[in-house]
């Protein structure tokens, strides 16, 4: 196997937004004196924080593995050019699939702190960036991609972080809207990250998760429950048990994020029809732009987990994927169904009013968009 880490060309990042100072150079690591007041509305269970981390993209190492480049030795997805291509077709389909929204989440404040988790490219944070010039945004991820973290692209209001979000989170102050776009296979404990967002949120603070997955059942067609895919799906959901790091969407259950302390749970699944056949206008671009990323996304979903069996040779999954991608092609009503989950951290007594008025404006918004 050509396994074998390579140094990253590094690249400037944006500073960070927890420095209080415009114009130094880099993250610098925050220190005690940058501890804010405790915030009198906050919860009794309030954050402690210490510091947040915020490196330079330099020294940053990349794993070479069957000829693709990943992170680090244990996350299943790549993230080289391809990827980037491939989260960034996915992000304009989300664009398309959300009626141009990036969020399901009612944002009140015209200042909110909003934590993108596992931003990738950054297309995310860079789109709320300018619909929120107000926001302080913080842009996590474990790996650098060449338009999020490490970007040249310098915006007053995020910040791209290198963070694992499995580790204790840091963060000062609290957020209004945290946000997680295809972690599905990321976590092997989302009740422990949910916890920990939990407690990183401000009382009415929303949580947001987004995810699809083709080996969770995600994608179906005609007669898919005898075909290639049916084999590749099952395979890469026993690899990825095997590894300690389920691909289901069991995540995105009510029931965990209840389980967290969270209340107003929404749930809601929006189906993007994958290839030709669609004849709306609209449509017809989702399944166009479904299908490049799908095929694109099958060897990105697979190789990792799938050679890491033992069981298969690079070359036999890139076999597998070959036949999957044909009948991907030739496929009969494929769609991919893409689920969000919303849910809000309780407000605290003096805020129990405002919130029952905020159910009541998102009932009305609900039934006016339905
Ligand atoms: C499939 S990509 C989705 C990227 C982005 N959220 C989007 O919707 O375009 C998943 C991202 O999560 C990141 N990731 C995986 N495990 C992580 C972890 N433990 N902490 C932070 N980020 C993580 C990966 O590096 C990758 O960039």
């Amino acid at each position: 196997m050509d396994k074998t880490a390579a140094p990253h060309s590094s690249k400037s990042m944006p500073e960070s937004l927890e420095t209080d100072s415009a114009h130094t150079t880099a993250k610098r690591r925050w220190t005690d004196e940058d501890e804010p007041e405790a915030d009198s509305d906050t919860d009794s269970d309030e954050i402690s924080i210490k510091s947040t981390k915020s490196l330079e993209a330099q020294n940053i190492e990349y794993v070479l593995e069957n000829g693709r480049r990943y992170c680090n030795d244990t996350y299943f997805m790549p993230n080289d050019e391809a990827e980037q291509t491939r989260l960034n077709i996915t992000h304009q389909i989300c664009l398309i699939l959300f009626d141009g929204k990036l969020t399901d989440v009612p944002l009140a404040k015209i200042d909110p702190r909003i934590l993108d988790i596992g931003t990738g490219t950054g297309d995310w944070p860079i789109g709320m960036s300018a619909e929120y010039p107000g926001a302080t945004i913080i842009a996590t991820d474990i790996g650098v991609f060449d338009n999020g973290l490490g970007s040249t692209v310098e915006l007053p209001n995020v910040s791209f972080q290198l963070d694992d979000a499995r580790d204790e989170w840091t963060y000062h102050e609290p957020f209004d809207l945290i946000h997680l776009r295809g972690l599905a296979g990321a976590f092997s404990d989302w009740p422990a990250l949910y916890k920990q967002a939990f407690r990183h949120l401000a009382p009415g603070g929303y949580i947001e998760i987004i995810d699809a997955d083709p080996a969770a059942d995600s994608v179906s067609f005609l007669d898919s429950g005898d075909s290639y895919f049916s084999i590749f799906a099952s395979a890469m959901r026993s690899a990825a048990e095997a590894a300690g790091h389920p691909r289901d969407l069991c995540h995105l259950s009510p029931s965990v994020l209840t389980a967290a302390g969270f209340v107003d749970v929404r749930v809601k699944e929006r189906v993007i029809p994958i290839g030709l056949w669609p004849t709306d206008a609209r449509e017809k671009t989702l399944g166009k732009m479904g299908l490049i990323a799908l095929l694109e996304g099958v060897e990105a979903y697979s190789l990792r987990p799938l050679t890491a069996t033992g069981s298969w040779t690079a070359q036999g999954v890139r076999d597998l994927c070959e036949k999957v991608k044909t009948e991907f092609l030739t496929a009969s009503q494929m769609t991919c169904v893409v689920k969000t989950v919303t849910a809000r951290k309780p407000f605290v007594r003096s805020m129990a009013r405002k919130n029952d008025l905020l159910q009541k404006l998102m009932k009305l918004d609900d039934e006016m968009t339905t």
